[in-house]
């Protein structure tokens, strides 16, 4: 029978601050019967979805996107934090609850108008993977959607996402 994928997530409280519960995805991605479950999901995805490239945020998405796109045998594309990237970059600016941040890619990485599935290890409030379809537009790609390991659905961010791209989390606490 195949892993259930939240008996391997340690829920931590009060992490980073007071009041916040933590869903901390480490032990899920120590245990290999857990992590090949997650792939094999992410993989059944990527088959509906046919992505030509994976794009992963920095910096838990490189996890679970180079583990994917070396299972489905696609390229991956890192969207990095300012600053860490050699070449001609793209950027795009967001807002957090305090103050603002921002990710960068390559300008020549989806310059030929590549179809990406977007991937984080986990949906919070939205605004991460938000800036990186957009992001992804203004460096020339075709979004076909966003796959997740796990979602926060309390924190709405969702609605912040593209209306017409499928939206893919393994784990969803409501
Ligand atoms: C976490 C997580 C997502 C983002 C989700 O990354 O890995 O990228 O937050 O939050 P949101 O939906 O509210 O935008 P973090 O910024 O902590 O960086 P890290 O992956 O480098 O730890
Ligand atoms: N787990 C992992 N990453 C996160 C969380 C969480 O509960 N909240 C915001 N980023």
């Amino acid at each position: 029978m195949a892993p259930d994928l939240r008996e391997f997530v340690r829920d931590v409280p009060d992490f980073p601050k007071p009041g916040i519960l933590f869903r901390d995805l480490t032990p899920l991605m120590r245990d290999p019967d857990g992590w090949q479950e997650v792939i094999r999901q992410l993989s059944a995805v990527c088959e509906r979805l046919q992505p030509d490239l994976i794009v992963g945020i920095e910096s838990r998405g490189f996890i679970v996107g180079t583990a994917l796109a070396t299972a489905v045998r696609l390229g991956f594309v890192p969207v990095r934090k300012p600053g860490k990237l050699p070449g001609e970059v793209t950027g795009v600016d967001y807002a957090l609850e305090y103050g603002s941040d921002r990710l960068e890619i390559h300008s020549d990485a989806l310059a030929d108008g590549s179809k990406v599935l977007i991937i984080d290890d986990l949906l919070a409030t939205g605004g991460t993977a938000a800036a990186c379809a957009e992001l992804v537009a203004a460096a020339g790609g075709e979004l076909c959607g966003f796959g997740f390991v796990a979602e926060l659905a309390a924190l709405e961010g969702r609605r912040k996402l593209p209306e017409d791209q499928p939206v893919e989390s393994l784990i969803i606490y409501s």
